[in-house]
Order: C-alpha cells, then structure tokens, then sequence
C-alpha cells in the first residue's frame, strides 16, 4: 500500500484542506485542532524523525471549526542531515492527501529593532542564498516560479487576523541560512543589506518543495531573539525555544482565527 493510500485508510472520508507545519517551541498549536487521527512519524516511512528539542514528529488529522487540517508536529532541517529535500516527502504527502495551501511556522531572528523577541512576522518573500535547493536532482518540472511563493491573499488575510485579535504581525522577508552554527554579525548585517528582515534555519526549502507541489504557501515567524551582533550578548537555542513557546498563545490564536476564516 502506498503512504498516501496508508494514511487515507486511517481515516476514511477525511481530506485535509489546509497543512500546518509547526516550528521550533510552537508545537503546542496541534490542541487546538480537534483530532481525527494521530500518527506518528514512525510509522510513516520516509518522514524524518527529529532530531531537534521542541520537535515531536507526529501527524495530526483533524479540524480546526469546520477545515480539516493536517498539523506536522515537527520538522526536519537541512542541516541534520545535510540534504535539502528532507521535508520534500511530508509536503509532497499533504499535498496529495489533498491539501491546498500549507503554512509553515518558525523561530526566526530579528534583523529589525522595530519587531523585537515574541514579535510575529508573516512572511512576504524569502531569500536562498544558501547555495542549496531542495529540488536538485529532481527528475521533473524544475523550473518551479517562485514569484508570489507566499500567497498575497493568504497573507493580507492572516495579517487581518492578526489585526482584529490586537496582535502586532509585522510582514517582511525571511532569509534562510544552512544553520546549525548560528550567523556571524558579519553575515547578519549583509543579510539585512540584501533586504532580509528575519533569519531563520527552515521553511525556504520547505516552500520551494510545497510550490513545485502546486501548494500555496503562507509563512508566519516568530521572533525570538535579535539577529547576532544587534545587541549584546549571544544566541543560544534555549532561548528559542522558551520565547517562542511564550510567544506560541499568540501563534494559537492568530491561526485559529486565519484557519476558521479560511475559505
Ligand atoms: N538565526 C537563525 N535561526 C534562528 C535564529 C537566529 O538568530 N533564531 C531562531 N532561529
């Protein structure tokens, strides 16, 4: 049986509408979806399982109001295991599961002083100058376009939401470094001359694989540091994840309200 097949038999009738793949410390997301099924990553073979703390590897059928979803609780990054494409899988899954448009959360660095930790970011474009793509090698329809990758409708639409709930949602561009060092201040300060206004170690490759799936894309970050140099002090992973599971009842809400609204 194929996985597309294995996972449908699990849940007869159910067709996800809308993918969420949750990032680094905003795992907690997955209660607010009323669950159909859990599957573990285990249990589907080909899905990578994660090696990062704050990272489950789990898939969650079910609904959030009336939208049936598909949560990916955990990701996998370029730079565990040195392949770009280990999230091509997952997202080709979703997307022929059935769903349209997947949203891909993060922790992210700040490059702006105006959207310090704990601040939100939906994610307008992004730059790869990683030197990586998740598509080398593969065999059809390379030449993916990746103008409007984050759907403008969605975007404007999440950013509404964001406004009637009385949450601050920046919009800017993410700039995806290999990670797992994070950057120099070096590298920073040529990240924001290049126009990026987060940095983040996910979601680019992720975008580009759901794009050449015919997927729309809609990308939300959470600020949960300054980017290295901008203020004293270092970076440390524990800070992303404890800024950004504080950050995560904003994420919940801010979700919730773009997924019931979405049509
Ligand atoms: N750089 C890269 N990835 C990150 C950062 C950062 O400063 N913060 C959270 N994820």
């Amino acid at each position: 049986m194929s996985l597309i097949d294995s996972i449908a038999a699990k849940v007869p009738g159910f067709r996800p509408k809308v993918a969420v793949v949750l990032g680094t410390g905003l795992g907690s997301f997955a209660e607010e979806v009323e669950p159909v099924a859990d599957i573990p990553y285990a249990e589907l073979p080909g899905f990578p399982q994660p090696t990062v703390r704050g990272h489950a590897g789990q898939l969650r059928l079910g609904r959030i109001g009336a939208l049936p979803v598909a949560v990916l609780r955990g990701r996998t990054h370029y730079y565990e295991s040195g392949k770009a494409d280990g999230m091509r899988l997952p997202i080709e899954t979703l997307a022929a599961l059935g769903c349209e448009t997947v949203v891909l959360t993060n922790a992210a660095g700040s490059l702006r002083m105006d959207m310090p930790p704990g601040g939100l970011m939906a994610i307008a474009d992004h730059i790869n100058f990683t030197g990586v793509n998740p598509l080398f090698g593969h065999p059809q329809r390379r030449f993916v376009d990746m103008v409007d990758t984050y759907d403008p409708v969605l975007l404007q639409r999440l950013v509404a939401a964001a406004k009637a709930l009385g949450i601050v949602c920046h919009t800017g561009v993410y700039i995806w470094f290999c990670g797992p060092s994070f950057e120099t201040p070096a590298e920073i300060r040529a990240a924001r001359t290049l126009g990026a206004d987060a940095v983040g170690m996910s979601t680019a490759p992720e975008a580009i694989v759901a794009r050449h799936a015919g997927m729309k894309v809609v990308g939300l970050s959470v600020m949960t540091n300054y980017a290295a140099g901008m203020v004293p002090g270092g970076i440390g992973h524990e800070q992303t994840i404890s800024v950004a599971n504080a950050a995560s009842q904003d994420v919940r809400r801010l979700l919730r309200a773009f997924l019931e609204g979405y049509s």
